[in-house]
């Protein structure tokens, strides 16, 4: 008997053991993740070349973008060649300059930005990049489109979560064939670190072959924009995550945003060791706090993307003027759209009392916005077109920001096609769990302004603009169309 409880004894402390050695392997398995990269790359990509409208908000003729790419941080002999045409000639860029990535417990590394210019307007060309006589890797993309060219956007949300449904909608967001990606926040999960970019977002948004299992080589050859979600910012303790943040290393948009100052207010405040902290800078560049919001042209459309973080406070004169100003200033015939994370209006139970996005209501109305997009919430929510009144009393301590609205119901996106208001889209079912899927058929549980709701399926939007009209589709991950709409101008 005795034995028989050693034995017993023995079992339970093995399986203890492998427990702990279980859970503490989560972290490590991150880091040796990157490592194993490295270890089979001698000098090739830790992630490969992507396209990103560099600090180029505005349209331009002839277009220019940046080529970016992660390689080790040892001198090589990188180039980069363009060909602005089908049957143009190669044309070498100068020599690409980087930002090396310093931070505690991942591989030292570079990150390679290189301008390229004499685009045609809305033209397909060619890029290829490599290290002395070899070729490493070639794309096909489209350059920014001018105004007067239709075009596809696709808007989506909430996704590198690491699930089968985030390499299905990737997947889907490739065979619609966007000329623009813009991502509403969540980009990785679940702490938007390095190691998180490595395992789940570029393998799926830069994958070599499109396929429902991996994804689709859309970061390539389409320019991309993303605002930041609370998943890639929120957690900016250096001493516990050392490449936290990789938002700010990974993304290269205008810095043409209101907020400059490291360690100003309404900035995502930085965490830990100074000497960690100061890695993170080195790393950052000018992107870090600049980049977390900015404006951009893209055709016909202006897009105005904001930081939706509860670090930053909407009610703030200064930034509330920025926003104004940004929009009242966007190209004369312009549609003005807006990106963030954390929707103000929202059916679902999840998120609900997250509404500080709404202070911001009434400066999107005069500023003439015509859809702001959301994620956040894991699912696709559509109101009428509305505009909304604050009480006054700012955002409560429950996060409400109570007022109240004058909705728009003429408006049915078929036949009456001009919106009185702007239209909130929520488009957070891009791959990670899906919120509240007994919503959709729970109408009586909407807000009243909410028009559709679609919980039970991971969707994206497809937006496809033109100078007169904007028609929105969302696309579920089996290819149906579960809403769509249009909007025209009003007639003269
Ligand atoms: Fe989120």
């Amino acid at each position: 008997m005795p034995h028989r409880r050693r034995r017993r004894r023995i079992a339970l402390l093995v399986v203890g053991l492998a427990a702990i050695v279980w859970l503490a392997a989560g972290p490590i398995v991150d880091y040796i993740g990157v490592s194993l990269r490295w270890a089979t790359s001698d000098h090739t990509f830790l992630f490969k070349p992507y396209l990103q409208l560099g600090d180029a908000p505005g349209l331009a003729d002839p277009e220019r973008a940046e080529v970016v790419w992660h390689a080790a941080d040892r001198e090589a002999n990188w180039w980069v060649e363009v060909r602005p045409t089908p049957d143009g000639v190669w044309v070498r860029t100068p020599t690409p300059d980087y930002r090396a990535v310093r931070v505690a417990k991942v591989e030292p590394h570079r990150v390679y930005h290189v301008p390229i210019g004499g685009l045609v307007p809305g033209g397909r060309f060619s890029y290829r990049v490599g290290i002395g006589p070899k070729t490493l890797f070639e794309a096909e993309a489209r350059a920014r489109v001018p105004a007067g060219k239709p075009y596809r956007t696709v808007v989506i949300g909430d996704i590198a979560a690491g699930t089968s449904a985030a390499s299905r909608v990737a997947w889907r967001i490739g065979e619609a064939h966007p000329d623009l990606l813009v991502v509403t926040g969540d980009i990785v999960y679940s702490r938007g670190r390095i190691s998180e970019y490595a395992e789940r977002f570029f393998p799926v948004y830069n994958a070599d072959t499109p396929s429902s299992n991996t994804g689709a080589p859309i970061l390539r050859s389409t320019l991309s924009a993303a605002a930041a979600g609370n998943h890639d910012i929120v957690t900016r303790n250096f001493n516990d995550f050392p490449d936290a943040m990789a938002y700010f290393l990974a993304w290269s948009q205008p810095l043409n945003g209101p907020l400059h100052t490291v360690g100003g207010k309404n900035t995502p405040g930085l965490e830990g060791s100074s000497d960690r902290i100061k890695a993170f800078l080195d790393a950052a560049g000018p992107t870090y706090p600049r980049m977390a919001n900015f404006s951009f042209d893209f055709g016909d459309v202006h897009w105005t993307v904001l930081d939706a973080n509860p670090h930053v406070d909407w009610s703030d004169p200064d930034l509330r003027a920025w926003v104004e100003r940004d929009l009242t200033s966007a190209r004369p015939g312009s549609w003005k759209l807006v990106a963030f994370h954390q929707p103000g209006f929202n059916s679902s139970v999840a998120h609900f009392h997250e509404q500080q996005m709404r202070l911001l209501a009434d400066v999107f109305e005069r500023g003439g916005v015509t859809i702001a997009f959301g994620g956040h919430v894991h699912n696709y929510q559509r109101t009428h077109p509305f505009t909304f009144k604050q009480d006054g009393k700012g955002q409560g301590g429950d996060g409400h920001v109570n007022g109240t609205w004058a909705i728009d119901r003429s408006f049915d996106g078929d036949k009456q096609t001009v919106p009185k208001g702007v239209i909130y889209v929520i488009t957070g079912a891009g791959g990670a769990t899906l919120h509240d899927t007994i919503r959709a058929s729970r109408p009586d549980t909407w807000l009243e302004v909410t028009a559709r709701v679609v919980s039970t399926i991971h969707s994206f939007t497809v937006l496809d603009v033109a100078a007169d009209r904007l028609r929105l589709k969302q696309i579920d991950d089996t290819g149906a169309v579960v809403d769509s709409f249009e909007i025209t101008r009003p007639a003269n």
